[in-house]
């Protein structure tokens, strides 16, 4: 059996990839490294926590002796490696653990796969990034694997750092690497700091919904498992040393995506129309936000055939009704820590 290392695999995207991936192959075996920050949560694993082909290790990545003992002990096949800080409002705030998780912690997993795999064995060493490492776009253009690194939040700057190091580890080491950098993501299990499930969190509740700024910059949306699926395919048949884009072509002004979601929550919900888009309240912006992303995904499509499986209106309709439907799901993770960071937030940006 192939031993697969997957690091954040109780977070948002890495458990819809784990999913996946244990029911899709069973002749992997896949060991889930997770720290559990207030991110990490085991209840997104429920469906698969008794597969024979499962096993959770918590533990940190930051911890270089730690993950060493973790190689040698495991002698992983491969690396899916996800763990990360992700929210950029958090790293604007307290960058510490974002230069922590994302640089340190991944030149731990480098070093280690570095030094515990033959050169002359297969192995695939794969960097989930984000679409961020580019910056900012104006009104027109598109990111492509090409593109000029140009990071702006203390997030951003940290998983570009964590690209560049994957990728000097390639061409120094000849490590078998192989990177994703994607756009915003959306769907069931997200942390409601970010604005989807937070948005759906609020009007559901009847409390404002804090839009930053105007509300004019624009994002990139793609459905969680379409990003599981390019994950899949470039793991089994992308290029050694390469990049990927992905992203759905899907570009929505925040203002509009939350104007939507009040439309379709105000059906669901029972509501007059117009009655949700009422909490709408513009906020203090984000500082450094960046204004447009956009990715241009020719190469996953050309070259690898990957599509996404759903529209935007097919999968904000799942996505709201998954978040009604889970409401004990969503008073925990809302609960103890998170809870007052939140509401620290909120009333600041108020002010
Ligand atoms: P998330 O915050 O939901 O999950 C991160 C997971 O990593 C959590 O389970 C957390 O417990 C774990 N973790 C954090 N620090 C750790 C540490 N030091 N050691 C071990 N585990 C640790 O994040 P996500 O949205 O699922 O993002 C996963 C990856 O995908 C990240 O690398 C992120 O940069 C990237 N990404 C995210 C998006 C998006 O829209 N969410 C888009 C593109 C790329
Ligand atoms: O593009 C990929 C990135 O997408 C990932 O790398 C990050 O991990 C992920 O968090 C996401 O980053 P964003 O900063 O784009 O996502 P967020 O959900 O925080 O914000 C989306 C947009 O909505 C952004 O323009 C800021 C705005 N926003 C966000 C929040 C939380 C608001 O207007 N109000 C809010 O309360």
């Amino acid at each position: 059996m192939k031993k697969i290392l997957i690091t954040g695999g109780a977070g948002f995207i890495g458990s819809h990839l784990l999913k996946l991936l244990i029911r899709k192959y069973p002749d992997y075996h896949m060991v889930n490294l997770d720290k559990l920050t207030y991110a990490g949560n085991l209840e997104n694993l429920k469906s698969i926590e008794n597969a024979s082909n499962y096993t959770f290790v918590k533990g940190d990545i930051v911890i270089r002796d730690f993950i060493q003992k973790l190689f040698e002990e495991h002698q992983f096949y491969a690396v899916i490696h996800l763990a990360a800080e992700s929210h950029v409002d958090r790293s604007i705030l307290a960058p510490n653990e974002f230069i922590e998780t994302n640089i340190l912690g991944t030149f731990n997993l480098l070093h280690a796969a570095k030094t515990t795999w033959n050169e002359k064995d297969e192995h695939i060493f794969y960097h989930v990034s984000t679409d961020e490492v580019f910056g900012s776009l104006g009104e027109s253009g598109y990111f492509l694997e090409t593109s000029s690194y140009d990071p702006r939040s203390p997030y951003s700057a940290s998983k570009a750092s964590s690209d560049h190091l994957v990728r000097a580890y390639f061409h120094t080491y000849n490590l078998p690497v192989k990177i994703s950098n994607c756009s915003n993501n959306y769907g069931p299990y997200q942390f409601p700091e970010k604005l989807l499930p937070l948005m759906i969190n609020n009007i559901k509740n009847e409390k404002p919904l804090p839009v930053y700024g105007r509300g004019l910059n624009v994002r990139d949306w793609l459905w969680v498992e379409d990003h599981a699926a390019a994950i899949d395919e470039i793991f089994h048949r992308g290029s050694f040393g390469e990049t990927y884009n992905i992203g759905g072509k899907n570009e929505w002004k925040n203002i509009d995506i939350v104007t939507k979601l009040c439309q379709i929550m105000d059906q669901k919900l029972g509501r007059e129309t117009g009655e949700s888009a009422g909490l709408i309240t513009y906020v203090k912006d984000r500082a450094g936000h960046d204004q447009r992303y956009a990715i241009d995904p020719s190469k996953l499509e050309n070259d690898l055939g990957w599509s996404p499986s759903l529209t935007f209106e097919e999968g904000l309709e799942k996505t709201v009704d998954w978040y009604l439907e889970n409401e004990e799901w969503m008073n925990r993770v809302t609960s103890g820590a998170y809870k007052s960071y939140y509401e620290k937030q909120y009333t600041k940006r108020e002010a």
